[in-house]
């Protein structure tokens, strides 16, 4: 997709919210005036910038080196070494503030826990105890598939204690998305729990690792821990599987932590590119722990009374940066919430911000749009008033959907943050700062200090304000992605630094040397705001979800009925796209409704639920054109109900487009 394809939202003359002056009086950073300086100086004085910010962490060797930039190859707080796990916990605790709440945990079925930093402590410390030994060493892989409940934090933060690296898969992949991780991870242990609850249904986490890893097919795993959550029954391989309990029994409450370099690798998290192969992004330490509890703090304006919610799953970034590490890097206060929405009722989230007094919400676009769709009735029957801001992330939010949750959540006193980052990005990038930027319904607003934003044409020219274009990053940031990974990262003297350097390149580098291309359309305007579009390349975004559509289209062929198919996205009113798909059949299979279904159901089973297709069409042929490429464009068209734009003489066949459309005679 080029950027003159995407319909955009105005960003024209747009309402304009201030900072509400009570806001600005205790944020801190309180005026423009104010996040100009800060911005500044991130960019001239770098050194000074980051090392007051480090100097609030825990190193076990402070850093003099603040950035060796080899492009595309950064290293941050060159010499330092430090642990995240201490960083987030001990710290806190070492400073008296042990019986702070880390997390308010609310499961679905309504029971719940309140865990302290104290507890979060200890049960860290055994379980890292428990995954020594299992006989893990350091730069290890671990492969977590879980549900929201306080267990996945202790794990990775466990993990991160040992210098382990973690690879969390949301609880939604399937068996075979599980299993193409474990594989390219090398993971040597899974963890996971016999089931998580989902609008009253058990989810089989178990059964599907047991799918995964059936036949051998994941020979470098050695064990399974698996959490007792749902009391369903599962299978058990004596030998391989152990419960998290048991695993723990008779581990002691200490386990220092490993002294690690900056640059060790902290997790990798698998996401969709423009292959139909997931990549492994890869986080390191000391970059990733400043840059997710710097902007943590500054964006949601963290203070000690707040109770924040970030509704995401940890199975994502944004539960990574901004559940786990972010937000006990600032010893705050959060809600984990294990369910659904609208378990039991369309109303849980306000019940849930009632309840604890949330002060900070953090949620998707995808989800407001839905709660517009149930209607007024379910906040309105809640007391809202402890929310002091809000934040949204995932996609461009609509201006309609911003006012909504502007008024109808906020109260009409709250700021929003309409935070733009990205799973390489770490943390976000381009964001208001609530006590200081004024916002407009449907801009990101202004780059986080250190980092900087642009726009460019294909050729890599800065283009004029108001001209839509490629967005980059000029520079390299703390938070960044390190590379993606490939075997041996971490472990102690494995040549595996750099992980796949070639894909690295070409994925994100090689358009524009030195610059980090994000993949994503934006148009800044007169003001220096920043519109993002949406994505430039094949990757969709569905509900905040990012699919390739390369992904989709290699789990429909690899059904024996399907020779051939095509997938590209479409606008929807709720997921903000949907996945539409086109597909021809092998000779003498009908295009029946039942294989409409097989094919759907495939998908699900090859990638998770999520990533069913909306649409499937069938037709004898895809359109091509002479040269025998997929006229993709023109199926957007098609999906979207469109009128067929553009030229369709270059066209093989024109009665594939009729039967496409549904128009044959
Ligand atoms: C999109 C999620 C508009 C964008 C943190 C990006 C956004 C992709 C916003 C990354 C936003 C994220 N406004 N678009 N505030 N935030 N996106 O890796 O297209 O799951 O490239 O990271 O989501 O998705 P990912």
């Amino acid at each position: 997709m080029t950027t003159d394809q995407i319909s955009h939202q105005s960003s024209e003359a747009s309402q304009l919210f201030e900072p509400p002056a009570d806001f600005a009086a205790r944020a801190h950073i309180g005026s423009m005036e104010q996040y100009h300086e800060l911005y500044r100086r991130s960019l001239e004085e770098p050194e000074a910038f980051w090392r007051e910010i480090t100097d609030g962490f825990e190193w076990m060797k402070p850093w003099t080196e603040l950035l060796e930039w080899e492009p595309p190859f950064a290293k941050w707080f060159v010499d330092g070494t430090t642990n995240i796990s201490v960083n987030c916990l001990d710290r806190h605790v070492a400073a008296g503030r042990g019986d702070r709440v880390a997390f308010y945990w609310e499961g679905e079925p309504g029971d719940t826990r309140v865990i302290t930093y104290s507890d979060l402590l200890r049960d860290v410390q055994r379980f890292a105890n428990a995954l020594r030994a299992l006989g893990l060493e350091r730069g290890d892989r671990v492969l977590l598939y879980m549900p929201m409940v306080p267990e996945l934090p202790v794990a990775m933060l466990a993990c991160a204690r040992l210098g382990l690296v973690h690879s969390v898969v949301f609880g939604g992949f399937s068996a075979d998305a599980i299993r193409d991780r474990v594989n390219d991870a090398g993971a040597s242990l899974v963890i996971t729990a016999d089931g998580g609850w989902r609008r009253g249904r058990v989810i089989p986490l178990k059964g599907n690792v047991d799918a995964a890893l059936a036949d051998d097919s994941c020979p470098s795993v050695g064990n399974v821990v698996v959490l007792k959550r749902c009391e369903n029954d599962i299978a058990w391989i004596e030998g391989r599987d152990v419960w998290w309990d048991d695993a723990v029994a008779d581990q002691s409450d200490e386990c220092p932590a490993e002294d690690l370099p900056a640059e060790h690798p902290l997790y990798i998290l698998y996401t969709s590119g423009t292959t139909g192969k997931p990549k492994g992004v890869v986080h390191t330490t000391a970059g990733y722990m400043v840059y997710t509890a710097t902007t943590a703090k500054l964006i949601f304006d963290l203070r000690d009374d707040d109770i924040y919610w970030c509704t995401a799953d940890i199975g994502w970034v944004t539960g990574h940066s901004y559940i786990v590490y972010g937000i006990l890097g600032n010893g705050a206060t959060s809600v984990i919430y294990e369910g659904a929405p609208n378990a039991p009722k369309e109303d849980r989230f306000w019940a849930i911000v009632e309840k604890y007094g949330v002060t900070v919400l953090y949620t998707a676009p995808t989800a407001i749009r839905t709660f517009v769709r149930w209607g007024e009735e379910h906040p309105d029957g809640h007391d809202l008033t402890s929310l002091r801001l809000l934040g949204t992330v995932g996609e461009p939010i609509n201006p309609d959907a911003w006012l909504w949750y502007h008024r109808v959540i906020g109260g009409g006193r709250c700021p929003i943050v309409d935070t733009w980052w990205q799973t390489e990005t770490g943390g976000v990038l381009i964001t208001p700062l609530p006590g200081a930027i004024a916002q407009k319904p449907g801009s990101a607003t202004l780059p986080f200090p250190g980092t900087e934003p642009q726009i460019v044409d294909e050729q890599g020219e800065a283009l004029p304000d108001g001209t839509r274009g490629l967005l980059v990053l000029n520079r390299p940031w703390p938070g960044m992605l390190r590379g993606i990974y490939k075997d041996g990262w971490g472990v102690p003297g494995h040549p595996g630094e750099h992980g796949d350097a070639e894909r690295f390149i070409e994925q994100y580098w090689a358009k524009f040397p030195g610059r980090y291309l994000t993949g994503d359309g934006a148009v800044r305007d007169s003001d220096g705001y920043f519109w993002i579009i949406g994505r430039v390349d094949d990757t969709l975004n569905v509900s905040g979800h990012r699919i390739g559509t390369a992904e989709v289209e290699s789990a429909l062929v690899s059904h024996a009925a399907v020779a051939e198919s095509a997938v590209v996205g479409t606008p929807d009113p709720i997921t903000g796209e949907a996945i539409a798909a086109f597909v021809t059949l092998r000779g003498g299979i009908d295009a029946s409704d039942a294989m409409h279904a097989e094919l759907t159901a495939h998908v699900g089973e090859k990638l998770g639920r999520f990533a069913r297709p909306k649409q499937l069409r069938f037709a004898d042929a895809l359109p091509k054109t002479r040269s025998g490429k997929i006229m993709r464009r023109l199926l957007r068209d098609i999906a979207a109900g469109r009128e067929v734009a553009g030229d369709t003489t270059t066209l093989e066949d024109l009665t594939v487009l009729a039967q496409l459309r549904g128009d044959e005679e």
